[in-house]
């Protein structure tokens, strides 16, 4: 009788629970999109942008203890911070840092930096495309979800704990405005695959594979911010030219294209309602 009590009254808080998180997002919904982070790992992705919108420095919007950089400024009465992850120092190779760990750190940073007036965060950076899923070498995508496939944790309860399945905000509108696809992102630490991580990306329905995605929708959740990345294919994942030789082969004209893109979507975010993306 007692545990029957017990029983009934958890699951009615869990509603009520679930409730209250509807009604605090919702309350926040029909809102114009005033405040938008764009996190792009490489500085040379970034560049064209921070430029294009006369975005400046910010040295004191992170800790000096991180290699982070981020560059703010206004556009159509938004306030738009670009953030990149900056170079390596740790291990002494000056590269950009690319993966999981800066991604997810220099996303929360930034967000926990803004307070809660972050109303939207844009992963934008470059990506590998299934061709099984009809990703072409310079196609712009948009991502549905993003989830990782190099987090195999074979115990019942953790599987979908390394899976970590996040949705993306809805942008369907966007994607028709600025004729980009839309897909799920697998995310993993390596450029390259194994046959063990070709099962696990089939198994999340991915159209495109980068290395931040699903570490920044996980910094995203954690402060309940919408979140979507935008993803320009510079190489085929499922197809037969080794992915570094294809990558480089295509970098220059997949930056290009998503100088194109970036400005489109900011000017199609800014002042818009989430429900209007
Ligand atoms: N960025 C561009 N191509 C990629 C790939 N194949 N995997 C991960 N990140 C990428």
């Amino acid at each position: 009788m007692f545990l029957n009590f017990c029983q009934t009254y958890l699951t009615l808080f869990a509603i009520i629970a679930s409730l209250q998180v509807k009604i605090v997002k919702s309350l926040s919904m029909g809102e114009p999109i005033r405040n938008v982070v764009i996190a792009i790992a490489m500085e040379a992705e970034a560049d064209p942008f921070v430029k294009h919108l006369s975005l400046e420095s910010d040295d004191d919007f992170f800790p000096k203890t991180t290699p982070f950089q981020a560059f703010r400024g206004q556009y159509k009465n938004c306030d738009v911070t670009v953030v990149t992850n900056g170079k390596d120092d740790v291990y002494g190779t000056g590269v950009d840092n690319v993966g999981t760990v800066p991604a997810a750190l220099a996303a929360f940073l930034a967000l926990n930096k803004l307070d809660g007036k972050a109303d939207l965060l844009i992963n934008a950076g470059t990506c590998g495309g299934f061709k099984r899923k009809g990703a072409e070498i310079g196609d712009v995508y948009l991502t549905t979800a993003a989830a990782n496939h190099d987090r195999r944790i074979p115990i019942p309860d953790f599987i979908p704990y390394g899976i970590g399945k996040i949705d993306s905000a809805n942008v369907s509108n966007l994607a028709s405005e600025i004729n980009a696809k839309l897909g799920i992102c697998t995310t993993a630490n390596s450029l390259d695959k194994h046959d063990v991580d070709d099962a696990q990306m089939e198994q999340n329905d991915a159209s495109v594979k980068d290395m931040e995605a699903a570490a920044i929708a996980w910094s995203c959740a954690l402060t309940d911010t919408p979140h979507f990345g935008i993803k320009v294919v510079t190489d085929i994942v499922d197809g037969d030219k080794p992915t570094e030789q294809e990558f480089f082969e295509n970098l220059g004209a997949a930056a290009k294209s998503l100088q194109e893109s970036l400005p489109k979507v900011i000017e199609y975010v800014c002042g818009r309602s989430h429900e209007e993306l």
